[in-house]
């Protein structure tokens, strides 16, 4: 069943199924995962946010054995705290008396590491990936214009309309609305988690309202009923047929990927 009134994203994205496999930083998305989606008409989302550059490359080259498919890569491109200005004494004081009773030398406070992003990011820009996907925040001018210049589709998320209309704002070409029903990370960027809790239709219908851009849901999606409505969601608030059209990312944890 074909769920969306335009082709916009799917040309873009150069896939044939509006089904977006979620990126899942930590491991689950694996070559082989995102490969399998990629060839099966979807668009498949290696979440690289926790590889090193030299392991995204692999796994990026992995992929490009496993289909010749556009896939996604995704980072975080905010979020990162290089904050060393608190006290950590209460903390070692306590895991200190934890060390000791277990023989083990006293706890040290670890240095926090420098963001990763800048050299992830050069990663995809080297591999010339087909379509980058972010979470956490904004890239700068120069990155959005340095992934625009290699022709690689941007995707960026979401969870209010205020961030969907910064995204717009900074050139990406699709939003991902992310509602509050969504597993793990929630890409929440300007205000607190709390105050950004949307749930995934709504959001994805004020979204819609706000950006002209295609708008991808994701957050709760199991099913294709869930798919449908979601799909839904943009015309009925236009009160008319969205020429946008709206696409369903869902996790590959769902049992069921019914389009
Ligand atoms: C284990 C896990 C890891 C995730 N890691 C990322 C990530 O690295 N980047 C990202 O943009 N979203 C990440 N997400 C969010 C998903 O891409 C997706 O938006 C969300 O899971 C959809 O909600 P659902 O779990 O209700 O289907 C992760 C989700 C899970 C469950």
């Amino acid at each position: 069943m074909r769920l969306v009134s335009g082709n916009q994203l799917l040309k873009l994205l150069g896939i044939e199924n509006p089904i977006i496999q979620g990126p899942m930083g930590g491991g689950p998305s694996t070559p082989e995962l995102v490969a399998a989606v990629s060839n099966a008409g979807g668009l498949g989302s290696l979440g690289a946010a926790y590889l090193t550059p030299d392991q995204m490359t692999d796994a990026i080259r992995r992929i490009r054995t496993l289909s010749s498919r556009p896939f996604n890569v995704n980072l975080f491109v905010g979020g990162w705290s290089t904050n060393s200005d608190f006290d950590a004494g209460p903390m070692l004081e306590l895991l200190g008396e934890i060390h000791q009773k277990l023989g083990l030398p006293p706890p040290v406070a670890p240095t926090p590491a420098p963001d990763p992003f800048p050299a992830q990011f050069e990663a995809v820009l080297d591999a010339r990936v087909p379509i980058f996907s972010f979470t956490f925040g904004i890239p700068d001018r120069d990155a959005m214009s340095r992934l625009k210049g290699r022709g690689i589709a941007i995707l960026g998320t979401a969870t209010t309309v205020e961030e969907a209309r910064r995204l717009e704002q900074a050139g990406v070409n699709a939003i991902v609305a992310q509602g509050l029903e969504a597993g793990a990370h929630r890409g929440t960027f300007l205000d607190s988690s709390e105050s950004s809790m949307v749930p995934t239709l709504e959001l994805v219908r004020a979204t819609a309202s706000a950006v002209s851009l295609p708008v991808i849901a994701t957050g709760g999606l199991m099913d294709g009923r869930d798919i449908t409505q979601a799909s839904l969601e943009p015309a009925r608030c236009r009160r008319g047929i969205s020429s946008r059209g709206c696409y369903s990312e869902i996790n590959a944890r769902c049992s069921r990927m019914v389009a």
